[in-house]
This record gives structure tokens, sequence and C-alpha cells, in this order.
């Protein structure tokens, strides 16, 4: 299929659209990566709201981080009626605590039968991949073949190894539902991977990568598609602000 017929997924800030040639291929896995603060989650909830509002299509949010309320306070910093359009089933913004007993890709499976999304985002991908490990994947069955795995061929895994095989199950279950997805990321400054478990980049079909750098007394904030699948990118870092309408690119 020539790239001119892919279908695209708008995220509605127009120099965004630009840069991606239209916005992200449908079903497209993309990561959103960054240090601290610098706008990953509120540019994931833009993303649903320009979604909802501009485009009519449904968006799921689970967050692994921030709770509803600290991210309807968040919403409410820029002016987009969270509650609103979650009354009128636009948008579902659900909290998943990494500590509880629950499998993650079962409930994730879900929402997604039930609430039927055209967009999704995890945010962060970094808190529940490191979770998954730590819980040594619970009881969640979409990860048993990691423990089949370790039976069978019992060498001692390295975390890059469990976290490769978290990612796949994850990727593969989203990928199934062909819905367009963005997972956050956190970078840490001198990290030189694209993402946190210097793993996940090479899986998703995308990366978007945010920086705040301090120049004097302002933070310079730029963004660049660092990759996109099926897409002809327009390379080169864009500057942006955070302003009362969300994430703004000249
Ligand atoms: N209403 C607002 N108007 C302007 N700027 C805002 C507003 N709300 C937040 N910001 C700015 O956005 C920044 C980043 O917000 P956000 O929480 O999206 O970053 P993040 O990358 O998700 O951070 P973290 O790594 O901590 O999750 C804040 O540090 C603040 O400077
Ligand atoms: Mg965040």
């Amino acid at each position: 299929m020539a790239i001119e017929e892919v279908l695209r997924t708008k995220t509605g800030i127009q120099g965004l659209d630009k840069a991606l040639n239209g916005g992200f291929p449908q079903g497209n896995i993309v990561l959103v990566s960054g240090g601290a603060g610098t706008g990953k989650s509120t540019f994931c909830l833009q993303f649903l709201v320009n979604g909802a509002t501009l485009f009519g299509e449904k968006g799921l949010y689970v967050s692994t981080e921030q709770n509803r309320a600290e991210l309807a306070k968040q919403a409410a910093g820029f002016d987009w009626k969270l509650a609103d359009l979650e009354q009128r089933g636009l948008i579902k913004v659900v909290y998943f605590d990494i500590t509880g007993p629950d499998g993650f890709s079962d409930q994730l499976n879900k929402l997604i039968t039930e609430f039927k999304p055209k967009r999704l985002i995890i945010d962060s991908l970094t808190t529940l991949t490191d979770s998954l490990i730590v819980s040594g994947m619970g009881e969640d069955k979409a990860f048993s073949l990691v423990q089949i795995a370790e039976t069978v061929n019992p060498i001692p895994r390295t975390e890059q190894i469990i976290t490769k095989n978290i990612l796949y199950s994850l990727f593969r279950e989203i990928k199934k539902s062909g819905i367009t997805t963005l997972l956050t990321t956190e970078l840490p400054e001198d990290q030189r991977t694209l993402s946190a478990d210097g793993v996940s980049e090479f899986i998703a079909d995308g990366v978007l990568l945010l920086n705040a750098v301090p120049v004097g007394d302002t933070l310079n904030r730029s963004i660049l598609v660092r990759k996109m699948r099926y897409t002809k990118i327009d390379a080169g870092m864009k500057s942006y602000d955070i302003i009362e309408s969300g994430i703004s690119i000249e």
C-alpha cells in the first residue's frame, strides 16, 4: 500500500500532523518518550480530547501514575471538559493500580472489548513494565510464555530479556485491536536510548521525543518525530509551548 493510502489518526495539533504527513498511521503503537515534566501526559490527554471533540473518536486513558482525580485536575488546567466527555461516553479514564492483584492484560482486554476505543493511552509503560518485572508477571496469562520459556530453558534471565518478553506480549495484544496507541516512557536526561527500557523503541511503530532544556530563564521545549513506520517524516525538531489550549507547535 502506498503511504498516501495509509489511514491516519490525526492528533489535531496542526504542526505535528504536518510533521507526521497527516497523523499517526491508524493502529500504530507509538512511544511518547521524554524526561520529567516534558508534557507526555498532557500530550496524551490532548490526543484523546481532540480525538473526541474534533473527530468523534472514543479514547481510553489507562493511567498507572496519576489517578482519575489528578488527571481531571490536569485537564481542568487546560479548559478541557474531561468530565463532560466522559459522561458523553467519548473518553474513559481508568487508573490501574500496579500494586494490586489484577492482571493488566485481562483488564485491558475487557476495557477494549466493552468500550471499543479508537485511541488508547498507557501512561506510563515504564511503570507498568517495571511492576510486571517485580511481580514476576503475576498470574497474567498473556505473560505466561515467559514462564514457560523459563521452565523449558532455565538460563538466568536478564532484566532486558524479561522486559522484551513482556513488551512483545503487550504489543501483540494491542495490535490485535487495531487501536492507535500512545505509550509514555520516561527518559532520564543522560539516557542514550529512545525509551526507558532500551527495547521498546525497536518494537514500537513510532517514537515521539519530547525535550525540555533550560536556557536562561526559559525552558526550551521541542518535539521530534524520531521514528514512524508507514510515514514520510518531516524530520527536524519542532519547538512547542504548553499554553491554555494545550501543546502548541509553531
Ligand atoms: N495548565 C497549564 N498551562 C501551562 N502549562 C502547564 C499546565 N499544566 C501543566 N503545564 C506544564 O506542563 C508540564 C508537564 O506536564 P506533564 O505532566 O504532561 O509532563 P509529563 O512529561 O507527563 O511529566 P511526568 O514525567 O512527571 O509524568 C508541567 O511541568 C508544566 O510546566
Ligand atoms: Mg506524566
